[in-house]
């Protein structure tokens, strides 16, 4: 009698109940003009991958695609956190994408038993896209917000009214998407599956690390979830001929303040940042570019408000980056909307904990347009 019962659950597909499921994503990180991370989590280890379709008009099962692996030091990686690099890519160009992970049931020795695969439904619902970067594209628009301290209904608000998905290109997460990290699930109920909801398997998002996702235990393990192109929280980006320089600014307090618990070492950190900025505001990237764009969580502004994070970021980056002829810095970290023009050889706008950011970067210069939770535009800025 049991037996016909499981051959009837078998049948029905009530077994599947218990088979291996996405939890978490996909989401796009780390997407350059030739290449994309796709991460995702599932329930169970698994070995994953990703398949690989260029938008040709033909369905995604005319052909055996190109299959991606997430590899370490040359073997095929099996956990729950799935994250998985496509390269080869041409710039501008949209493609399709399918993830698939196979269950491990078991690892003994050097053998492994695999059990089901679940994958995303491309049957029903459609692929998914890896839009590339296109450092010639002539018009591009993108969004910010900052300080959303897990609070989603924000992160609804600014996306019902500033975010397209047809025009809008990129966001950016300014810091302070959560006010700590102590576990993965924080990092997904606080803003990312939302993110995932509403865009980020399809429109790419870039991390600017805020002072408070360095806080937690799961902290140290913002890499994993947000990798970029240099491996470390600070990096760059071209698109729409702009080049984009994320910056990390660590801390805001002296790293011996009590409430790090003796676990912060920012000074040496943003020292070390500064050579690598160094390097790269002489790059031909950068310089080859039309525009460039400073992202940056705590703002280098002047004032008896200054706490120590933002007075060495001030002291270290400001220098540098006055050389490089920078259109406009974007800043949040305060929770209140300011505008400089008197700080450094570049604009500085600070965004509010109640605002999101419109940008719009063109041949006619940069447009900033702070949008309230109502969808009012309160501000605007234009920048060469
Ligand atoms: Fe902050």
């Amino acid at each position: 009698m049991k037996r016909l019962l499981l051959v009837a659950m078998l049948l029905c597909g009530v077994w599947s109940a218990q088979a291996i499921k996405i939890i978490h994503g996909p989401y796009l990180q780390a997407v350059s003009d030739t290449e994309a991370t796709i991460i995702w989590v599932t329930d169970v280890d698994a070995l994953s991958w990703v398949e690989v379709a260029p938008e040709d008009g033909k369905h995604f099962y005319y052909l055996d695609r190109e299959k991606f692996y997430q590899t370490h030091f040359g073997k095929r990686v099996i956990g729950t956190l799935h994250q998985v690099r496509v390269t080869g890519l041409k710039p501008g160009t949209k493609y399709r994408y399918a993830i698939a992970s196979k269950e491990v049931l078991e690892q003994k020795g050097h053998r492994i038993s695999y059990g089901q695969i679940v994958s995303t439904n491309v049957y029903r619902k459609g692929a998914q896209t890896i839009p590339t970067l296109d450092p010639k594209k002539e018009s591009i628009e993108f969004v910010v917000m900052n300080d959303v301290h897990a609070k989603i209904e924000k992160m609804e608000a600014y996306l019902t009214h500033c975010f397209d998905k047809n025009t809008t290109d990129m966001v950016i997460f300014n810091g302070d998407m959560v006010s700590s990290v102590p576990s993965e699930k924080i990092i997904f109920d606080g803003f990312l599956d939302t993110a995932v909801k509403h865009f980020a398997s399809d429109v790419p998002f870039f991390y600017v690390r805020g002072n408070h996702e360095t806080r937690g235990k799961c902290a140290l393990k913002f890499s994993d979830y947000f990798p970029t192109t240099t491996g470390k929280p600070y990096y760059t980006f071209t698109h729409g001929n702009t080049f984009f320089i994320a910056l990390d600014g660590g801390e805001d307090k002296p790293d011996s303040n009590i409430e790090y618990y003796e676990t912060a070492a920012y000074d040496a950190y943003r020292k070390e940042e500064a050579e690598w900025l160094k390097k790269v505001v002489e790059s031909e990237e950068c310089k080859s570019a039309k525009r460039r764009i400073v992202l940056l969580h705590m703002p280098p502004v002047d004032g008896h408000k200054m706490w120590h994070g933002t007075k060495q970021i001030r002291e270290l980056f400001i220098p540098i980056l006055n050389k490089a002829n920078i259109s406009v810095m974007l800043c949040g970290h305060v929770h209140k909307y300011s505008f400089h023009d008197d700080q450094a050889a570049f604009p500085i706008v600070v965004n509010s904990f109640e605002d999101a950011l419109k940008v719009k970067v063109d041949n006619g210069g940069v447009k900033v347009e702070v949008v309230g939770m109502d969808g009012a535009v309160k501000h605007t800025h234009s920048f060469k």
